[in-house]
């Protein structure tokens, strides 16, 4: 299949089920992720790790793309091939974080506002050269006693256009990521009206700004029970609200969904994307975009041992192989007795 056109490369990273796999976690986050594990975040033990990952069996057929943090774009495997060309010979396209991370907002400084327009279109074609084929710009939206703010929500979600129109200019396909944060103790209709918010604002800001749309892939999250909350809703309401909200505010045209996991627990964020897409009735793929969801199992079984590894591999590959199926609409739970 050529790859040529934004449309192309956007319809690749989620065809046949396929979702993506996010490691682009910053220095400071991977470190927190290996604190958990007794594992020191050195240059080397990040290369070993994200090396691991993208030579899993697993990956091929159930990962269309790979978003990488500026570090690891740069990093050479143990025996000297570039990680970028680990990850095309799994048959997935690499990608790449390009913001530079939250300030506070101004006006509202509970809420923040993401950086790195400064210098994006030098930062994109070398990123483009280096083999990446699409980006990611995370924008946070958080719940709480009168925010999310208009100006947050105006703010971040204009960034959020400004980025994607740099980026096409650069031949990647860009992933809008307008995260609303699960932290917190609000409802589920909280979170159905600030995703809501930010999802018809974003829209419009891409229209203004003439991003090619059918070359975007959208990362949202789903619209949840805030983590802290009593009452947590089930499945069946998690995934009718998403796609309610989904429908009401993105356009048909757009190429795919892939959604953050957010801190759900994996076999949730596989239950609530299987039931997605058996309930169906919409034009876009529905797929995954999992950091946590898809690493967690390998990194706890990994430990930062040699004689891990590959438990830890099959650990990896049986999540991507699940969300595979779940964006089939052909996973079940029995699918899972495989426990690592
Ligand atoms: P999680 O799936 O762990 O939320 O990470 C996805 C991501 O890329 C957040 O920006």
């Amino acid at each position: 299949m050529p790859l040529n056109t934004l449309e192309e490369i956007a319809t690749y990273i989620v065809s046949e089920g396929k979702g993506i796999l996010a490691a682009d976690e910053s220095n400071p986050t991977c470190g927190k992720r290996f604190d958990s594990i007794g594992v020191n975040s050195t240059e080397e033990n990040r290369r070993d790790y994200r090396e691991m990952l993208f030579r899993s069996g697993g990956m091929k057929g159930n990962i269309g793309g790979v978003i990488l943090f500026d570090e690891t774009i740069r990093q050479n495997a143990k025996d000297g091939t570039s990680l970028v060309d680990i990850i095309s010979k799994q048959g997935a396209l690499p990608g790449i974080k390009v913001d530079k991370g939250l300030q506070p907002l101004e006006g509202s400084p509970e809420e923040s506002l993401t950086q790195g327009l400064d210098g994006l279109e030098e930062r994109c074609d070398e990123y483009s050269k280096l083999g990446a084929k699409f980006t990611k710009w995370r924008a946070v939206i958080r719940i709480g006693d009168d925010i999310p703010s208009d100006q947050c929500i105006q703010e971040n979600m204009q960034a959020l256009a400004d980025y994607a129109k740099i980026v096409q200019q650069s031949r990647m396909v860009p992933i809008v990521e307008p995260e609303v944060l699960m932290e917190g103790n609000h409802s589920i209709e909280d979170c159905f009206k600030a995703t809501s918010r930010c999802l018809k604002i974003l829209f419009e800001c891409l229209n203004n700004n003439q991003v090619n749309i059918r070359g975007t892939i959208l990362k949202p999250n789903m619209v949840t029970s805030g983590s802290l909350a009593d009452i947590q809703a089930p499945i069946d309401e998690v995934a009718n609200q998403t796609l309610k909200c989904l429908q009401t505010n993105v356009p048909s045209e757009l190429a795919g969904i892939t959604f953050l996991s957010g801190g759900q627990s994996d076999i949730n964020s596989t239950a609530h994307l299987d039931a997605m897409n058996k309930i169906g009735g919409f034009d876009w793929k529905l797929s995954f975009s999992y950091g946590r969801a898809l690493q967690q199992a390998a990194l706890k079984t990994w430990l930062g041992k040699k004689e891990n590894e590959q438990a830890a591999q099959e650990a990896l590959s049986h999540r991507a192989l699940m969300n595979r199926n779940a964006s089939l609409g052909q996973w079940s739970s029995d699918q899972e007795k495989k426990i690592f």
